[in-house]
C-alpha cells in the first residue's frame, strides 16, 4: 500500500429478502415530512411503491409525492426537486429506484437551500454544500451505479453542454438503504446487463492505475471474480436469486470508496461514456461497454502489468511461454468474451453515435489526467471511431 488515505463510510444497509421490515424504524429517526422521489412508473408496477408507502404510513409521515426521476437525470428535473423540498419543509428525501433516482436525490439535497448557482458550484467547480442539506434514505430497485452508497450524483444539464458527476462527501452519503434483490428481479433484460457491466467498469476503473502492490486490488479482483461468475448465471437465468443478490452485493462494493484506498483511479472510459449519453441519451453502462474495449486497448501498454495482472488473476490465463503483451492481450480478449456472453451493447453506432454527431460527443469528453495516459482530443477521437 501507498500513500495516506482515511476511510470512513456513514450509510448503514440492510440487505436480503427481509430488508425492507427495517424501513420503518429508519424513518422515525427522521421528521414528519418525507419526500418520496421515484423514476417513471417501475415501482409501481412491481410493488415496491406499495411496500414503501405502507411503511411511511406506519411510521406517520407526511408524503411529498416526486415522481418521474428519467434516467439520466437532468438539472431541470433537479430544480424542481429543490423547489418542492423548500415549499414543503422537507425532513428526508427517500429515494426509491436506480442510480438516477439516488443520484438525483444527492443533487436536490445539496441544492435546495443553495444561495449560489448549484450547477456552477458543484458540477462545474466541484465545490462542497456550506448550506443546509437534507438527509438521503434510499430503497434500491436496480444493481449498477453504487449510489446508494457513495456520494456520486451525476446530472446531465443539456442547456450547458455536459453530463457531470460530483462526487460529495459523505454528508451526502445515504442515511440508510435497503438492498432486497428481489426488488431488482423485474429490471429488464437489456438495463440489467448495462447495470452489470457498469459495476464491471466501476471495478476496473479504479484497478487500471498505479503500479504499487496493493491490498485494495485483491479484494477488487475478488469482486471482478464474483461478478463474472454471477453474471454469466443471472444473463440465462435472470431469476436466480443466489446470482441476483451477488451482483447486488458486489454493485454496492464496486464504489463506495473502499476500492479507491491506496489508488488514483482512471475514470476516463466513464468521461467517454457521460459524453455519449449527453448526446444519446444512451444507458450508462451500455455507453461503457461501446467504448471500453477500444480504450483499454488503447492504453494497453502504459500500464501493462496491470493488464498482465487483470488477465492472469481475473480470468485464469497461462502467462507460461507468452510475452507480456500477449498475456494481456489475451486478458482483454477474455473480457470482450464475457461482454458478448451476458449481451451488452458492443458498438457505440448501436447507441446513436454517428458521423454527423462524433465531433459533438469527442468534444463533450472530459479528459482526466490520471489514469495510465492523458488522452489527446486527437486519441479520444480515435477511441471513439474504433468504438462505432
Ligand atoms: O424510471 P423507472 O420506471 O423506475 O425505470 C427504470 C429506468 O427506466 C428501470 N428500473 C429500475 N429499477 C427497476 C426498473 N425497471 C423495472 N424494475 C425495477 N426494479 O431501469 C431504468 C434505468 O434506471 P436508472 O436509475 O437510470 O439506472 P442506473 O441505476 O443504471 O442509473 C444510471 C444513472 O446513474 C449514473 C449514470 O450516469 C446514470 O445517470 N451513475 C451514478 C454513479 C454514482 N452515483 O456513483 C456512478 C455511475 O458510474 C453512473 O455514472
Ligand atoms: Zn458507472
Amino acid at each position: 500500500m501507498q500513500g495516506n488515505f482515511s476511510y470512513h463510510n456513514p450509510t448503514k444497509l440492510y440487505f436480503g429478502e427481509d430488508a425492507m421490515s427495517h424501513l420503518v424504524n429508519e424513518l422515525r429517526s427522521y421528521g414528519k415530512v418525507v419526500m418520496l422521489s421515484y423514476g417513471g412508473g417501475s415501482v409501481k408496477r412491481n410493488g415496491v411503491y406499495d411496500a414503501v408507502i405502507a411503511a411511511l404510513k406506519e411510521a406517520g409521515k407526511t408524503v411529498v409525492e416526486d415522481p418521474g426521476v428519467m434516467p439520466n437525470p437532468t438539472y431541470e428535473k433537479v430544480l424542481e426537486g429543490c423547489k418542492l423540498v423548500r415549499d414543503n419543509s422537507v425532513d428526508l428525501i427517500l429515494a426509491v429506484g436506480g442510480g438516477s433516482t439516488i443520484d438525483y436525490a444527492k443533487a436536490v439535497s445539496a441544492s435546495a437551500y443553495c444561495v449560489e448557482d448549484p450547477w456552477t458550484k458543484y458540477w462545474v467547480k466541484q465545490g462542497s454544500p456550506d448550506c443546509k442539506t437534507v438527509p438521503i434514505g434510499t430503497v434500491l430497485t436496480m444493481a449498477g451505479t453504487g449510489s446508494e452508497m457513495n456520494g456520486g450524483s451525476v446530472i446531465t444539464n443539456r442547456k450547458e453542454g455536459f453530463k457531470r458527476g460530483k462526487v460529495f462527501g459523505s454528508e451526502l452519503f445515504p442515511k440508510f438503504t435497503i438492498l432486497n434483490p428481489r426488488f431488482t428481479m423485474t429490471v429488464p433484460h437489456y438495463q440489467m446487463v448495462a447495470g452489470f457491466f457498469d459495476i464491471m467498469s466501476h471495478l476496473m476503473e479504479q484497478y487500471f492505475a498505479g503500479k504499487a502492490d496493493c491490498t485494495t486490488d485483491y479484494i477488487n479482483e475478488g469482486l471482478m471474480r464474483s461478478l463474472v461468475h454471477s453474471s454469466r448465471i443471472a444473463a440465462k437465468n435472470p431469476q436466480d436469486y443466489e446470482a441476483r443478490a451477488n451482483v447486488m452485493w458486489t454493485a454496492t462494493w464496486a464504489l463506495n470508496t473502499l476500492l479507491k484506498c491506496g489508488k488514483g483511479g482512471d475514470w476516463e472510459v466513464h468521461q467517454i461514456g457521460h459524453a455519449i449519453g449527453l448526446v444519446t441519451d444512451a444507458t450508462h453502462g451500455m455507453t461503457l461497454a461501446s467504448v471500453s474495449l477500444p480504450y483499454y486497448r488503447h492504453v494497453m501498454r502504459d500500464g501493462l502489468h496491470q493488464f498482465v495482472r487483470f488477465a492472469v488473476n481475473v480470468w485464469g490465463v497461462r502467462p507460461e511461454g507468452k510475452s507480456d503483451e500477449q498475456v494481456a492481450t489475451e486478458g482483454l480478449g477474455c473480457l470482450e468474451a464475457w461482454m458478448k456472453e451476458i449481451g451488452v451493447v458492443m458498438h457505440s453506432s448501436e447507441l446513436g453515435v454517428t458521423e454527423q454527431n462524433l465531433q459533438q460527443v469527442a468534444d463533450a469528453v472530459l479528459i482526466l489526467p490520471v489514469g495510465y495516459r492523458t488522452l489527446t482530443r486527437e486519441e479520444v477521437m480515435e477511441i471513439l471511431k474504433e468504438s462505432m
